[in-house]
């Protein structure tokens, strides 16, 4: 039966209710739709990125209303390429010209670092160290126009930065970070030979950049550290970029990925709480202790998935803890220096450590905690503008401001916090010396006792455990 025919036996009053109900219809999704459009409109203006760059324009707002806001927004500039945590541009096509070898040369010898099982002897790894170390210098002196990228890099020093962008400027950090670490260790596990090594001739190609972009970050370290090795090793969609252990067992090449994962994670995640201590710092100065509270409450709630992160991901189902010492660590260290005539002493520059993560640094500055790492400690691996971030947090600190008979409600509601992110912090530096010390103590023949950021320890890692759990069971009694 067609449509004509079912309509015209339809009594006409009949078609009119059906021909007003369909217009109601079409009316009602229309209007419906709006909402839905506005919703979908609403979610793509909340992206995380989205969520990211308004935090940072509200800090920036308060630049020329308080120092911690003015540090806050000098860091995302210097160091993180306008954004939080620091952005970098891999993709490689993008780069200019003379800096692109760096990364293809990285690609070409990455397979050669690992090997699947480590050698004992001493003389098959100096000749795998050393061969490696010479294909890596031979393609350096080959490939890189020196003169063409270290006037790049002077552009970029000198502020010309349309020809260097600063998100590029970035990933080439963690390139040149990553490719010196490859030269120093030359294959993985890391081996005796290579650990004994007090100065490594590293070649020009790589020490030239590296003097330029520490210059830059302010922090001489001949290493790299937290953020030029962890938190640039992604690309703006999160994949993983210079690896060491390419080509090996999918288990191995994931445990390294999750270890720097754990850190871009917290940073990640630690935009809203440095937000959050700033206007707590801001509303107590201006003596609103009910927006303090509830900013110093915002800080707690954050810690949770912050340190989360840490207790969910670095775990033997994980991480497994018989890769963790000799397939992610060993690379991470650096353990090597050079010859201070005037001191007529060796200086040794220490690798990458969790002592290097942001977060608890100002979390430490925020409660008024000494630091955990000396001024040359800092001086050494922390960028400089990270590094005045945290004198000014720790400069505006106003726990101890807080008498010990809160004086009214929001006051001790204050208070409380104080004392949970205490609370929080104790809790996370127990559980990383339990875990820490099952960690250390997996066997790993090939090899000194080395932590990645104490470098070579004593002759035995279990005497070497009781040196490292001073410093956790040190910064555990500090934290009250
Ligand atoms: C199995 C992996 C890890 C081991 C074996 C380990 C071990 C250690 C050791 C021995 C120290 C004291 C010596 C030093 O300062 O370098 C330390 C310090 C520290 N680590 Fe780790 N760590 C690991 C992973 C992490 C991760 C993933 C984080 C954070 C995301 C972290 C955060 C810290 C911090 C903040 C300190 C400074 C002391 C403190 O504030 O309590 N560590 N770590």
């Amino acid at each position: 039966m067609s449509l004509s025919q079912t309509l015209g036996d339809l009594h006409p009053v009949t078609i009119l209710i059906l021909v007003g109900a369909c217009v109601g219809c079409i009316l009602a999704v229309s209007w419906a739709s709006k909402p839905a459009k506005a919703l979908v409109t609403w979610n793509k203006d909340t992206t995380p990125a989205q969520v990211a760059d308004r935090k940072i324009q509200q800090i920036r707002a308060l630049t020329n209303c308080h120092e911690v806001a003015a540090k806050l927004a000098e860091m995302f500039h210097t160091d993180g390429a306008g954004s939080w945590p620091p952005r970098a541009n891999h993709e490689y096509s993008t780069w200019p010209a003379p800096l692109r070898p760096y990364r293809d040369i990285y690609l070409e010898l990455a397979p050669l670092i690992p090997q699947p099982e480590a050698s004992l002897d001493d003389e098959t790894n100096r000749a795998r160290v050393d061969s490696f170390r010479a294909q890596y210098r031979k393609l350096l002196q080959e490939r890189v126009n020196l003169i063409q990228v270290t006037k790049l890099l002077e552009a970029a020093n000198a502020g010309r930065w349309d020809v260097f962008p600063r998100d590029t400027y970035n990933a080439f950090y963690c390139c040149i970070a990553s490719s010196r670490h490859a030269y120093r260790w030359a294959t993985v596990p890391v081996v005796k030979v290579a650990q004994m090594e007090q100065i490594v001739d590293v070649p020009i190609e790589l020490d030239e950049p590296w003097t330029h972009l520490q210059k830059h970050f302010g922090c001489e370290s001949q290493s790299g550290n937290i953020m030029s090795n962890m938190l640039l090793n992604f690309d703006a969609h999160g994949q993983h970029m210079f690896k060491a252990n390419m080509g090996m067992t999918p288990e191995m090449v994931a445990a390294e990925e999750s270890f720097a994962r754990i850190f871009h994670h917290a940073e990640s995640r630690a935009l809203p709480l440095y937000q959050d201590m700033l206007m707590a710092i801001i509303t107590f100065a201006r003596e609103d202790k009910e927006a303090c509270a509830q900013h110093m409450a915002n800080i707690t709630a954050s810690l949770r998935p912050i340190l989360g992160t840490y207790y969910n991901e670095l775990h033997d189902s994980k991480i497994p803890m018989k890769l963790w010492l000799s397939r992610v660590q060993g690379f991470f260290a650096w353990s090597a220096g050079y010859f201070d005539k005037e001191a007529d002493k060796m200086v040794i520059y220490d690798g990458l450590t969790g002592n290097q993560v942001l977060l608890f640094i100002a979390l430490d500055a925020f409660i008024d905690l000494e630091s955990y790492l000396s001024p040359l400690e800092q001086e050494k691996t922390i960028p400089a503008a990270q590094r005045r971030l945290v004198v000014a947090l720790k400069k505006h600190s106003f726990r101890r401001k807080i008498s010990e008979e809160p004086k009214d409600e929001a006051e001790a509601r204050i208070q409380r916090e104080f004392g949970e992110i205490v609370k929080r912090l104790r809790a996370f530096r127990s559980a990383h010396r339990v875990r820490s010390k099952q960690y250390l103590s997996t066997p790993a023949p090939e090899r000194l006792p080395m932590m990645a950021g104490k470098s070579l320890l004593g002759p035995t890692m279990s005497e070497s455990l009781q040196y490292l759990d001073n410093f956790m069971v040190g910064r555990l009694q500090q934290t009250i």
